[in-house]
């Protein structure tokens, strides 16, 4: 059964949702452009995303943090966005001295042994090459929906906390259903992790399966405690002071 079959299911004001998320992104073009960004993780809310962009044809660029540890499929995915694609797909790897001077340091499992060191990881993988992708950027344009963790359950459509760029999350109200009835509608391309129980896909050696019941994030730094689990792109400054102590 693939990931379609089991979950495109839409909310009764879909329509409504999708016409709002159509005008944000459009709003936010003409408020931002060319100084605006798509995160595309490519997973499945952000192939919605990237998908939208280009059928709006708005002047939004997209970017991906190719971590060097993505899963092969993860990786075909981009290989074929890129191929198809109307917006440029910009690839930010990180600095390649520090990824390798870090292995060879701290071991190529590190990440399980300590979260210091599993935010060493991602500050080296993630956060340094996000800092590069939004620089000169005044908007940011995430996949987060509130669904997905309760560390999400508030966020906004436009959060406006950070006064250097303001984070558009255009599809923060969507459910999980709503995300792959679009996926089903528009025939956009997806990573067949998802149809083996991924919902949420990051880096390989962090990213497993979930079993039936488990929590749409269970699969993500599954050893960690719940408060802990974010590598740092969506935590704001009072947020890393609390998981830190
Ligand atoms: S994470 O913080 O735990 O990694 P998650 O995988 O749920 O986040 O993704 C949330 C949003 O962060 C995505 O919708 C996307 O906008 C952005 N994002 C996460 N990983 C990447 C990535 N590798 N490249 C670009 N954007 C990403
Ligand atoms: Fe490293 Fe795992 Fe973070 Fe990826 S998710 S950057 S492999 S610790």
């Amino acid at each position: 059964m693939s990931a379609i079959d089991l979950n495109a299911r839409a909310s009764n004001n879909f329509v409504q949702k999708l016409a709002e998320t159509q005008a944000l992104l459009q709003q936010a073009g003409r408020d931002h452009a060319p100084r605006i960004t798509l995160a595309c993780s490519l997973g499945a809310e952000d192939m919605v995303l990237a998908h939208l962009v280009n059928s709006l044809q708005l002047d939004i660029g997209i970017f991906v943090l190719e971590t060097g540890q993505l899963h092969a499929e993860t990786l075909a995915l981009l290989a074929r966005l890129q191929a198809t694609s109307r917006a440029p797909v910009q690839v930010f790897a990180p600095v390649q001295e520090a990824a390798i001077e870090f292995v060879q340091r701290e071991g190529k499992d590190a990440m399980f042994t300590s979260i210091a060191l599993r935010k060493a990881c991602c500050a080296i993988r993630k956060m340094e090459p996000l800092s590069r992708a939004l620089a000169g950027k005044s908007a940011w344009i995430t996949g987060l929906r509130r669904e997905q963790s309760g560390a999400r359950a508030e966020v906004p459509s436009t959060d406006r906390s950070d006064p250097a760029i303001v984070k558009l999350s255009p599809l923060a109200d969507w459910t999980w259903g709503d995300v792959w009835h679009y996926i089903a509608e528009n025939r956009v391309d997806y990573n067949p992790l998802h149809d083996q129980f991924y919902p949420s896909i990051g880096c390989a050696p962090c990213t497993r399966a979930i079993s039936l019941g488990e929590d749409f994030r269970a699969g993500r730094w599954w050893w960690e405690e719940e408060a802990a689990k974010e590598c740092g792109l969506h935590v704001k400054a009072n947020q890393i002071q609390h998981t830190e102590t």
